[in-house]
């Protein structure tokens, strides 16, 4: 990480303590009780967990063993049975959540839907049982390709309560990315939409679906439940499609949850390393249920009759675990919205707020910076008054977005929790909790209690105070990823051999460079690998450099990061071109459009530089140091003495 960036983040000195009313009001009300719970974990993991288990969730039958640990694999509550959709619904059956809305729904172009735990419950089993009708039997998976539709959570449900494994993948991907991640988890179903809206228009899905299951490419896949949303024409295949509302009245509305090994698989997610290929991260059912619960409880401090938005999509980890699984099964009330702020309607997030009486709200550093560029007269517009706790989320936010978060939306009274976390930590690993720790901004702050972390060197030694480092966690947690679908090996390699294991003891890496202050806060500085965080989502280099060399024109590319005041980092793109190919505006275009078609939108290069040659080392590596320096206009520090030719360099500095 740059100077100037630890300085930008430095800026900011100031502290800002929870308000005593919130305090008091809190379930975690001081430092002290904070400090008692970490000491507790830290002091024995296991049995630490093994109370909240048995506390906070329903079991088919209890573990005999907490934690087995074989580095670097865990297992957590081994022989207890569970079923975490029966967590999230059934159990709430009973009690007066019965009739809570469990999920609010906002469709952008303005319609909206509540479905009580009891109605959410009903569509479940119905969707439960069109899925066994297919012949989806326990340990299939599901693929999903959804808009942010009730039917997305009620699909994840339906998967759970049948010990099918779901596979979610982000709407925004291409129908290529679709095919690989269908074909590597063998899906046998897909649930899909016709199509979704998105400012303020209708886009397809059904068609990506189409093109994906196109010549047998996803031999596995033997049927495709489709949801209707938009009305848009679709091409339709008899004996594969079928359309939900067709297939829900035929069903009955009793689908029992089936007892689930602790260990069973519940979701593969997909998200991007530093390789080609993006990893299947698998989560399992017990551990995954119980962290996520926790989690959810306590750094959102839930009250029974709050009203909680998250405005992350299903397709992420942070709607699986904190949109659907974390807040149902605490009984929350969830908020879904379809879209994104619209061109028609800038000011909708806060309507929905000042609607629907929003007391938490959840969102990522990329979308505060947008509301912040939109203007302070659409919140200041709007009644905020219901909100008493803000959270942010997906990359290191500025101090002053943070400052305007809680000025602007939090009207100075709100606590802001900054959740650092990953698709393979399952849950918040470093947050702070509203109601006891002082928040600084910039800072993700301490680690949740049972979470062992540290920031260390290559050699796995902790360094010292404000030194920068890799973020590491000591002690395995209830949500940690089990391995890489299909790929143990690439498990082990990417997260627990970064960092040499030393006498037995494993060290998990998770990709990012951090610092400890002297109060031991943690300050998330970004990824030291070569996967990029644009707008909050994760791409690797390589899966974009694969993209590009797949088109005839390209020779060699290399991408790199490029700073971007409202995405935090941008898709910068140097390409050599094939002999016969000139460089021109339409080529640049057309490779542009070629990235989306291949990956998805979310991955359009912001900027192509063509180039004769991409500075090497001797050894023939590309020095991606010089490109990012590059990319982003400044000065290329380092040695260039390694350069196998230097006239390279100053050739790019031109621009060719
Ligand atoms: O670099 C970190 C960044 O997002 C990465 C994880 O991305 P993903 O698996 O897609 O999950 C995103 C949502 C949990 C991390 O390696 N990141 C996430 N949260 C923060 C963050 N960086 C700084 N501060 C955060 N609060």
């Amino acid at each position: 990480m740059s100077n100037s960036t630890i300085e930008s983040v430095l800026q900011e000195q100031r502290v800002f303590e929870p308000s005593p009313a919130f305090s008091q009001a809190a379930q975690i009300p001081s430092m002290a009780v904070y400090q008692k719970l970490y000491d507790e974990a830290a002091a024995d993991p296991a049995a630490f967990w093994a109370k909240l288990a048995e506390q906070e969730l329903d079991w088919f039958e209890k573990w005999d063993t907490v934690l087995d640990w074989q580095p670097p694999f865990a297992k957590w509550f081994v022989g207890g049975k569970i079923n975490i959709s029966y967590n999230c619904l059934d159990r709430h059956l009973t009690t007066a959540r019965r009739n809570k809305a469990a999920l609010i729904w906002e469709g952008e172009p303005g319609d909206s839907r509540t479905l009580t735990y009891a109605q959410l419950h009903r569509e479940v089993c119905q969707m439960a049982n069109v899925l066994k009708g297919m012949g989806v039997k326990k340990g299939d998976r599901v693929g999903l390709y959804m808009p942010m539709i009730p039917e997305a959570a009620v699909a994840m449900l339906a998967c759970a309560r049948i010990g099918a494994a779901h596979t979610v993948v982000f709407g925004g991907f291409s129908a290529e990315a679709l095919r690989d991640r269908l074909n590597d988890a063998e899906a046998k179903v897909v649930i899909t939409a016709d199509g979704g809206f998105r400012k303020d228009k209708a886009m397809g899905l059904k068609p990506a679906v189409d093109a994906a299951l196109d010549d047998n490419a996803v031999p596995s896949v033997t049927n495709v439940l489709v949801v209707q949303r938009t009305q848009q024409e679709i091409d339709w295949t008899t004996g594969r499609d079928v359309w939900w509302h067709e297939a829900q009245p035929t069903v009955s509305a009793d689908c029992p949850a089936e007892p689930m090994d602790s260990e069973d698989l519940l979701f593969i997610l997909y998200t991007s390393g530093t390789t080609g290929k993006p990893k299947g991260v698998v989560h399992t059912t017990a551990g995954y249920n119980l962290y996520t619960h926790m989690t959810f409880q306590w750094t959102f401090d839930i009250k029974e009759t709050d009203v909680y938005w998250c405005t992350a999509d299903v397709g992420w980890i942070t709607g699986h675990s904190y949109i659907v699984y974390g807040p149902l099964s605490n009984g929350a009330t969830s908020l879904m919205y379809e879209g994104a702020p619209r061109p028609s309607n800038p000011g909708c997030t806060w309507d929905i707020v000042e609607k629907h009486g929003v007391n938490i709200f959840y969102t990522a550093p990329t979308a505060i910076r947008a509301f912040m560029k939109m203007g302070d007269e659409l919140p200041k517009a709007r009644d905020l008054s219901s909100l008493r706790l803000l959270g942010t989320v997906g990359e290191p936010i500025n101090p002053k977005a943070w400052m305007w978060y809680r000025e602007i939306i939090g009207g100075n009274n709100c606590p802001i929790v900054d959740t650092w976390w990953q698709t393979e930590t399952g849950g918040f690993m470093l947050t702070p909790l509203p109601g006891a720790t002082p928040t600084k901004p910039g800072s993700a702050t301490k680690p949740f209690p049972g979470i062992l972390a540290d920031v260390v060197d290559a050699e796995g030694n902790p360094v010292g105070t404000n030194e920068g480092g890799y973020l590491v966690i000591k002690h395995p947690w209830p949500s940690m990823m089990r391995t890489v679908y299909g790929d143990d090996d690439r498990f082990r390699r990417t997260y627990w051999e970064h960092i040499p294991p030393k006498d037995g003891k494993y060290l998990y890496f998770a990709g990012d460079g951090a610092r400890k202050d002297a109060d031991g806060y943690f300050w998330v500085m970004g990824r030291t690998d070569d996967v990029l965080n644009v707008s909050g989502h994760r791409l690797g280099t390589m899966e974009i450099e694969s993209a590009l060399v797949s088109h005839p024109s390209v020779a060699e590319a290399a991408v790199v990061g490029r700073k971007d005041e409202l995405k935090g980092e941008d898709v910068y793109a140097f390409v050599t071109l094939e002999g016969t190919y000139t460089a021109s505006d339409e080529l640049k275009a057309e490779l542009k459009q070629h990235v989306v078609k291949e990956i998805g939108a979310i991955a359009r290069p912001g900027e192509i530089q063509f180039t004769d040659a991409l500075p090497k080392t001797r050894s023939g590596k590309i020095i991606r140091r010089f490109l990012r320096n590059l990319a982003s206009g400044e000065e290329v520090v380092g040695d260039a003495t390694t350069m196998e030719d230097q006239s390279v360099l100053e050739k790019l500095r031109q621009g060719n």
